[in-house]
């Protein structure tokens, strides 16, 4: 009794609805609809093992871009703020956040479990300190309206095919004046155009081996994003050097100085936006909204 009171004590108010398991996970979702068979390939690659988390996710990201684009966000959080960081996964982008902004904390959630033991393995003593794991969805978040200062997702929303509805939930989620931003692969007519002459495959808007849905970031989300949020909206190209679909990986490493001119190179700018593997929208959620927007 004792200690199931002591862990109720030590639980912040943003999660105290959920109930934890054994693994410091909290809540549960049941994945059907349209991202099950996403959801089953995604538990399955995770039951493999790592040496070096790192390592592996410099393949799918770059490393140095990334924490740039934290550390760049982090800077809007207010004081004692709470991030929700949607399709999280492993958690990485987090690994400094004791460092940078000890005041801050992370609520991580993503429907793939498994996905959230690598998390627990790969931040340690985080996890239930600043950094918290939620077995979640991006479409029905189990929060209160009105409950982060920072909404983050990498690579998530590109794979939900109601765009439009985990826009609408990062909206309510979000308090006012609070801060959004959703990163996805890029669409580049040029990047296309060379892909066709390789004949190669350049998925834009569909359903790829009928395990994962893909939705470029296009101009169409931010026209979306800025209707729903009633607010600016400013896009950034990320990733400009990195390119693992060449089997370019080098610049995906950690401390690599490619990554790091990468990272500078990643900017509002259009400049490099036609060879830009990743386009971000951020914006705000304003202090006042018309009531249509709540509904
Ligand atoms: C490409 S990974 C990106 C992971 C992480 N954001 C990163 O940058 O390394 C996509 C993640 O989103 C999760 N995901 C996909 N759809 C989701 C949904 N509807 N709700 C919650 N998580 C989802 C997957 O399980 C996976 O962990």
């Amino acid at each position: 009794m004792n200690v199931t009171l002591n862990n109720l004590m030590k639980v912040p108010y943003f999660l105290s609805s959920l109930q934890k398991d054994t693994n410091d996970i909290f809540g549960q979702v049941m994945v059907s609809g349209p991202q099950a068979s996403e959801h089953a390939l995604r538990e399955k690659i995770a039951t493999q093992s790592y040496n070096n988390y790192l390592h592996e996710i410099s393949k799918h990201h770059s490393i140095e871009v990334m924490d740039r684009e934290i550390e760049l966000f982090l800077t809007a959080i207010p004081r004692n703020g709470v991030i929700c960081d949607v399709g999280g996964g492993w958690g990485w982008h987090w690994r400094k956040l004791y460092r940078f902004r000890p005041d801050v904390n992370v609520v991580i959630v993503d429907f793939c479990k498994s996905n959230l033991h690598h998390a627990k393995n790969l931040l340690k003593d985080s996890v239930g300190k600043t950094i918290w794991l939620v077995h979640g969805d991006a479409t029905r978040l189990e929060f209160d309206s009105g409950t982060f200062d920072g909404y983050w997702s990498v690579q998530t929303l590109q794979h939900i095919p109601d765009f439009e509805q985990s826009i609408t939930e990062a909206l309510r989620v979000l308090k006012a004046g609070g801060v959004f931003a959703n990163y996805s692969l890029n669409y580049s007519w040029p990047m296309a155009l060379l892909y066709h002459l390789l004949r190669r495959q350049y998925s834009i808007k569909t359903q790829i081996k009928t395990n994962y849905y893909l939705n470029r970031a296009d101009r169409q989300q931010g026209v979306t994003i800025s209707h729903l949020f009633n607010s600016h909206v400013v896009k950034r190209y990320s990733e400009i050097l990195f390119k693992p679909g060449f089997k370019c990986h080098f610049p995906g490493k950690n401390r690599s100085w490619w990554g790091k001119l990468d990272a500078l190179m990643s900017s509002d700018s259009p400049l490099f936006a036609w060879m830009a593997r990743q386009r971000s929208f951020h914006t705000k959620k304003p202090l006042k909204m018309t009531s249509y927007y709540f509904q």
